[in-house]
């Protein structure tokens, strides 16, 4: 199922497993971290980055039935009460608190979100996308994994230095 976000749909794929090990290590996650994944899908990002000790984990998903998948995946992984779930859509959430965004969504999806990270997010934050790049805003580093079927691109941003 799609989900509208403003005008533009973006349909749930998950992250492949293959490639959480790359993004915890391209954020760089250290204890203070509070972790967004915007479009969480079945929470597979966020519990991946709690697990790695970091303070807590937020998964804003807009599909009920998502959510609650995820909540079951973080009850089964022992970490529910480290994850914040928010059955919303990802536009009307305040960001501020967030030190690292990951966000797999699309190009064009990723531009309308621009406005919003460069007024909430704080300099420092961390941003991953996989795959599509947020237009306008230079990678910090690029990161290309090659997966059975395709090769995967992550792009870490970081505010305050990617969009000036
Ligand atoms: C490509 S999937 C990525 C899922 C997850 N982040 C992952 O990497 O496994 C995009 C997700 O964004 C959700 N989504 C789309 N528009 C949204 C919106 N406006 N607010 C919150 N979630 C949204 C979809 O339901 C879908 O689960």
């Amino acid at each position: 199922m799609s989900y509208y976000s403003g005008t533009i749909s973006v349909p749930w794929v998950p992250t492949r497993d293959e490639l959480l090990e790359y993004i915890v290590r391209i954020a760089r996650l250290k204890p203070s971290d509070v972790f967004y994944d915007l479009g969480c899908g079945d929470g597979r990002v966020v519990i991946r980055a709690v697990k790695e000790g970091i303070k807590k984990g937020v998964c804003v998903e807009i599909n009920s039935s998502l959510i609650e998948r995820a909540r079951e995946a973080a009850e089964r992984e022992g970490v529910l009460d480290r994850i914040v779930f928010m059955n919303e859509d990802f536009f009307r959430v305040p960001l501020s608190e967030a030190t690292v965004v990951y966000m797999y969504l699309l190009t064009s999806v990723n531009r309308a979100l621009r406005p919003k990270l460069e007024t909430e997010l704080r300099d420092g934050t961390r941003v991953i996308t996989l795959d599509f790049e947020i237009p306008g805003w230079k990678p910090v580093q690029v990161v290309e994994i090659a997966l059975p079927t395709r090769m995967a691109k992550l792009f870490l941003y970081i505010k305050g230095i990617s969009d000036r």
